[in-house]
């Protein structure tokens, strides 16, 4: 099992090249299962969830052929089932954009149930099945699987309202309806860039969907999508993270290829902790010279903080002076880190949804572990702020959404490393 080693203290200088969005490319390539042609698509992160979401369509009987790191045609002409296999499709959470995709193109879908989360709470469905539901679907769990199916074989235009702002409901009805009989109007829907993106996506495709990014997204079903080119938006969470690892060390740090609009909610909450963020047209020149102050944060759907950069600015606000309170606003509890910062020497009270953060002059290095991806970047965080020699274990969780990580800390100057121990057995449980 491999491990990450940190020795800490050590401020970041120099340039990170940001990857494609894995929030969007884990909902884009089960949406290319729709497409009755070649999907060229660029700007692909290399990380495990998108091997494990091509290594799905590779079951289903699709053609994939790697270009290069970043690119890859995906052929989903010649697929012969509409039934994934156990596994991997039970090891990630994205998998459910599966039942959209096929229930959409073939009007049936059988999906392994993505299992438990490991950051706390349930996570439900039940938007998803309201939307497939009200297209005519009948929707049912059998066997570890979710099942359904239509009568006629192609769901059929509806108005959706959703009871909760969910993304992944959202993106899910969306594929589906790109494709079903009639108009979809779907209300109170998620604005986060993903779900633009795979809109775009969709829609340079064939599909015609107006609306993404607002909370009203209409959506004229076609008959068929056919093949093209596109490209992946940068990741927003890889970019917050590494900007947020600026902050807690200190240092300067030109992150590139990044859309600064979508950065704007991080960049904020940044610049009111004293951090200097300076904006271009595909960047952002992020510096920290001076004492970091408190500051209050309550994550919400987009435009609003987002929860998958919770654990990472709680992290920095435990170096910062003062008081700060976060505010989970999205799960019902993301905490689980924060009994790992405690033993680096940070000062946090966790009551349900709100930590209070009382910040400390320096944490000090500790073995530590990775609850899940985001909690695992905000263990990195804290290990390269750390004073001292950090050990963080179930770094497999991390690798799940952050492309070559260790190489782009080192390149900014961290004393941060790999070694293999195989002395551990950890089981994978299902996030992102
Ligand atoms: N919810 C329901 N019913 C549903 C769906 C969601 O009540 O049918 C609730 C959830 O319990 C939660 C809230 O709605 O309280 C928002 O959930 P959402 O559906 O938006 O989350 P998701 O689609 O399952 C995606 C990301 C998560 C990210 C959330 C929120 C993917 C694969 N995952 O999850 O990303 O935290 O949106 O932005 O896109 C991560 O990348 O680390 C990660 C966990």
């Amino acid at each position: 099992m491999t491990k990450y080693i940190v020795q800490g203290g050590r401020p970041l200088f120099g340039e990170v090249e940001i990857s494609g969005a894995k929030n969007a490319a884990v909902a884009i390539i089960p949406a290319a299962l729709m497409v009755d042609g070649v999907c060229r698509i660029e700007n692909l992160p290399q990380i495990s969830d998108v091997t494990l979401c091509l290594k799905i369509l590779e079951q289903l009987g699709a053609n994939i052929r790697t270009i290069n790191r970043h690119t890859v045609e995906i052929d989903c002409r010649s697929i012969h089932s509409t039934r994934t296999l156990p596994s991997p499709a039970d090891k990630i959470r994205a998998s459910y954009y599966l039942v959209g995709a096929l229930l959409g193109r073939f009007g049936r879908a059988e999906v392994a149930m993505p299992g438990g989360c490991n950051f706390g709470g349930v996570r439900p469905i039940d938007q998803h099945v309201k939307g497939f539901s009200a297209m005519g679907s009948k929707v049912t769990v059998e066997g570890g699987f979710i099942v359904a199916s239509t009568s006629t074989g192609r769901l059929k235009g509806a108005t959706v309202y959703l009871d909760v702002v969910s993304v992944g409901a959202t993106m899910n009805i969306m594929m589906a309806a790109a494709m079903a009989d009639g108009n979809t109007i779907i209300e109170n829907a998620a604005k986060e860039p993903h779900i633009v993106d795979l809109a775009n996506f969709l829609n340079s495709m064939g599909a015609n969907i107006r609306g993404a990014g607002t909370d009203t997204i209409k959506i004229r079903g076609v008959e068929r999508l056919s093949g093209g080119t596109y490209a992946i938006i940068p990741d927003q969470i890889e970019a917050g993270t590494y900007m947020a690892a600026v902050a807690a060390t200190g240092g300067q740090v030109l992150v590139k290829n990044i859309i600064p609009k979508h950065m704007d909610c991080i960049t904020a909450k940044l610049v009111e902790m004293g951090v200097e963020v300076e904006e271009n047209e595909d960047t952002l020149l992020v510096r920290r010279t001076e004492p970091l102050r408190k500051a209050n944060v309550k994550t919400l759907p987009y435009p609003g903080f987002p929860t998958d950069m919770q654990p990472q600015i709680t992290t920095v606000l435990a170096l910062a002076q003062g008081t700060s309170l976060v505010t989970e606003g999205v799960w019902s509890s993301r905490y689980r880190y924060v009994d790992e910062l405690r033993r680096m020497g940070a000062n946090i009270q966790v009551d349900e949804k709100t930590a209070v953060v009382e910040g400390v002059e320096r944490l000090t290095g500790a073995n530590i572990q990775a609850y899940d991806l985001r909690a695992g970047a905000a263990m990195v965080i804290a290990a390269l702020a750390a004073q001292g020699r950090s050990e963080i274990s179930n770094v497999q969780y991390i690798e799940r959404g952050y492309e070559n990580i260790i190489q782009k800390l080192r390149q900014l100057g961290a004393d941060i490393w790999t070694i293999e121990d195989s002395g551990e057995s950890v089981r994978l449980t299902n996030i992102g």
